[in-house]
């Protein structure tokens, strides 16, 4: 299987990491520095407990230099995944596979509306990796990966998750896509926003009392919009699953938390955005998720500071709210 990774960020390198063993695998990005370091030092993989590997990597900017490829992943940020697709459409077989693993929603709709629903699929991963330096991850979440099929995907989807389990990524498939989308969503708006408002690794909000609180009522608020459009979860309290996540990968910083500190645009529009206009559609309030969406917006363009307490007592009162019904 010729399989292409869109994305030289930490989840692309780390999926090259695994799969490079067992079948050829190229990256495709524009990151410079990241492109020269793998180019002359491979990739440097760090586990939590500190071993590390090193793995041959072969990484390009170039998509004329791409073979056709069986499999495209889908690991650039959720804003780019319209211009990914533009880009796998050449290069992609007529009957390969685009596998997007990004966070947030939408990303699967960009990507049929580009090369049809016949080649484009939807996982969620609970696998993190954190970009140290260029050409260094840390591989900082352990987690089963999930993928989505339809009857016209069904075989090709169960070959991909063959080859992932194969090269050591627990993989398994689901026949529900909404509900694994909004799964993954709920643990993402509550940790990503608030690990980049308050500058701190995920394992910070399962130490913090505060910021506990405030993460998983985002979740739940979450999965009450999820519940509002009639897709049910796959467990049953959003706000535990959250603080499971958030301890599996306590060393990780979140991918939003990353994007702040490379001064990038972060996923907000996708993640809790998407939320609040789901929330309007349904007529359900989303404070919590609004409170964050402004925060994140003001945080990027620098007007929003660093400060943990200033943070955590401006959105306190939004959770002792929704935990008294509004009465307070
Ligand atoms: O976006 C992320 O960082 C990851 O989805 C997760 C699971 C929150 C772990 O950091």
């Amino acid at each position: 299987m010729n399989v292409v990774i869109i994305g030289v960020g930490a989840m692309g390198c780390l999926f090259g990491a695994f799969l490079s063993p067992l079948t050829p695998v190229t990256l495709l990005g524009r990151w410079p520095e990241q492109l020269a370091a793998l180019a002359q030092d491979g990739l440097t993989v760090v586990e939590v407990d500190g071993r590390s590997s090193r793995h041959q990597l072969w990484a390009t900017n170039n998509p004329p230099a791409i073979p056709p490829a069986d499999l495209a992943l889908i690991l650039v940020k959720s804003g780019q995944t319209a211009q990914a697709a533009q880009t796998i459409q050449p290069i992609l077989k007529p009957d390969g596979l685009a596998l997007t693993l990004q966070n947030g929603l939408g990303n699967l709709e960009k990507l049929t509306a580009v090369l049809g629903a016949n080649r484009a699929v939807l996982g969620i991963t609970a696998q993190g990796a954190t970009m140290l330096e260029p050409g260094k991850i840390r591989h900082a979440g352990h987690g089963p990966t999930h993928l989505a099929y339809t009857p016209e995907t069904e075989r090709r989807v169960t070959a991909v998750a063959n080859l992932f389990n194969q090269a050591g990524l627990q993989t398994e498939l689901a026949d529900n896509v909404d509900s694994l989308v909004w799964a993954k969503l709920a643990v993402n708006c509550g940790i990503n926003p608030l690990t980049a408002l308050l500058g701190v690794p995920n394992g910070f909000l399962t130490e913090n009392e505060s910021a506990k609180q405030i993460m998983m009522a985002a979740a739940r608020e979450t999965a009450i919009v999820a519940q509002s459009l009639g897709i049910t979860l796959p467990y049953p309290d959003a706000g535990k699953r959250a603080l499971q996540v958030a301890q599996a990968t306590a060393a990780n910083h979140s991918s939003m938390l990353q994007d702040i500190q490379r001064g990038a645009p972060t996923e907000i529009e996708a993640i809790c955005g998407a939320v609040v206009s789901n929330g309007r559609k349904t007529g359900i309030p989303t404070p919590i998720n609004a409170e964050l969406y402004r925060m994140i917006k003001l945080q990027e363009t620098g007007a929003w500071k660093l400060d943990i307490e200033k943070t955590l007592t401006s959105l306190q009162p939004l959770v002792s709210n929704l935990n008294t019904g509004g009465k307070t």
